[in-house]
């Protein structure tokens, strides 16, 4: 090993087999959880049908940015060239035109919406009612850095400064940290937001490794708990902020463990898709109301799941998709294993998502006009047996990760993608054919062709 890495973090620990049982004040994402936000959503308060704060929760919970020195960042590339098939050497995370590149493309301001009444600002990842609870920090040998999206600049951290010397710091790993202000979306979500601030984690975690993979990074992902506190240690705030995931970005070829280096593409696939830039500017949620238009979408929709998929960060997933409407692909029901689409059932799915998509006794959105729905399932009963409350953060980074990677793909043929979290798990469970105390779906997303509509968006250039 030539690179030296960053103090602190334990390296090569791997999953720990303990079961992690923390004060009941410190559990981030209590047993709780799995009945009360994935299969009821009985913790989302009435009042956000009118738009209101939940009971209790008000503006000045949420925390402000923190103070510190402001670095701009360069202007972001108008376009991402996709990385060289067999690159001699990988970029340089410590590159100021990759650093702007990665974090605008992951995480940046991408559109401005001027329809009144609406939500102005959109990101490179989707967010429940674009509260965006994440916050993206780069952890270097000499310090951490917060990435402000809004005015496309890094903020240091003056708690984190390190003091070690630039030349020492040369060859070390650079760390992307996901952390999450839970408050940010408990003001409309309520007791709600900590499922919404998981998968929402997972999304971004999704959205780095795909931009850094589009920039020739080599990469790590993780999910051990110890070494994301580690890393947050020197610079987390005591309350507010909460860790949940990292990527190691690598500086040299030498290696602690499995590295994600210019993943392998099925033969024939391009992923990352080439001007991975354009794509994430078109990426989009749809209206409020999902109504697409009737559409077929071209079969090489599924190729590019399939890669997509393939490259995701973690594979503690499994994605099950119901497809109704695409080119020469017989509708039915469909599972992603080892890079490809197997098809398990046949004939249009449409029942079945009209039964699955339920909320609140309503079906949640026109199941009738998408394209396909994908349903993400995770293996709860073996996580949580492993991991006890850490399974929730885990899965969700992971599923949540794939769900991000799907938006994509949906956007590179022209289409919005909803993850929509008005769905009956149970029902999802048996009809879908999970294994009954062992799989769950936490993610529901639905891909279509949006409407035109009254809302307006700009893209957002720095
Ligand atoms: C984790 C998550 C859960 C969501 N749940 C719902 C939902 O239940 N119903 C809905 O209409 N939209 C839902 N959305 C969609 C967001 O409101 C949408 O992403 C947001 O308006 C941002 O739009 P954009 O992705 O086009 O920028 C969800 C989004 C995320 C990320």
């Amino acid at each position: 090993m030539t690179g030296r890495r960053l103090p602190g973090p334990h390296r090569g620990t791997g999953p720990t087999h303990e079961i992690p049982r923390s004060p009941a004040s410190d559990v981030l994402f209590p047993a709780g959880l799995w009945a009360e936000a994935v299969y009821s959503r009985r913790a989302i308060p009435a009042t956000l049908a009118e738009g209101h704060a939940a009971p209790g929760r008000n503006e000045a919970e949420i925390d402000p940015f923190p103070r510190g020195s402001r670095f701009p960042l360069m202007p972001p590339p108008l376009h991402l060239p996709p990385p060289p098939e067999f690159p001699a050497d990988p970029a340089d995370p410590s590159d100021p035109a990759v650093v702007s590149a990665l974090l605008h493309y992951s995480y940046g301001l991408l559109q401005h919406d001027l329809t009144p009444g609406g939500w102005p600002l959109h990101r490179a990842v989707a967010s429940a009612r674009c509260r965006y609870p994440s916050e993206l920090t780069l952890v270097t040998p000499t310090g951490a850095l917060r990435f402000d999206p809004l005015h496309h600049q890094l903020m240091f951290l003056p708690s984190s400064v390190t003091g070690i010397q630039c030349a020492e710091s040369e060859s070390a790993s650079r760390f992307v940290v996901i952390t999450s202000r839970f408050a940010r979306t408990a003001r409309l979500y309520g007791d709600y937001a900590p499922r919404l601030c998981a998968q929402e984690a997972g999304m971004l975690l999704g959205a780095v490794h795909l931009v850094a993979s589009a920039l020739g990074l080599r990469t790590r992902p993780g999910q051990d708990r110890r070494t994301l506190n580690d890393l947050c240690a020197p610079w987390l705030p005591t309350a507010g902020e909460h860790p949940m995931g990292y990527l190691e970005l690598e500086r040299s070829t030498s290696s602690g463990g499995p590295v994600d280096a210019c993943p392998q593409r099925p033969a024939g696939q391009a992923w990352p898709p080439p001007d991975l830039a354009s794509v994430l500017r078109a990426r989009h949620s749809g209206a409020t109301l999902f109504d697409p238009e009737p559409a077929s979408a071209a079969r090489e929709l599924t190729g590019d799941l399939e890669a997509a998929l393939a490259a995701a960060p973690f594979s503690d997933f499994s994605c099950h998709l119901l497809a109704r409407s695409i080119t020469n692909l017989a509708p039915g029901h469909y599972i992603h294993s080892e890079g490809r689409l197997r098809q398990v059932g046949e004939g249009d799915p449409l029942a079945s998502l009209e039964r699955i998509g339920q909320s609140e006794g309503r079906v949640s959105m026109n199941f009738r006009s998408t394209v396909c729905v994908a349903y993400l399932a995770v293996r709860r009963g073996t996580a949580v047996a492993r991991y006890g409350d850490d399974a929730f953060r885990r899965l969700h980074l992971g599923a949540g990760a794939a769900a991000h990677l799907i938006c994509v793909v949906a956007a590179r043929h022209g289409l919005a993608a909803r993850v929509h979290n008005g769905f009956d798990a149970a029902t999802a469970e048996r009809l879908l054919g999970l294994i009954p105390d062992e799989e769950t779906v936490i993610f529901q997303v639905a891909v279509g062709a949006a409407r035109p509509s009254a809302s307006f968006r700009l893209p957002v250039v720095f």
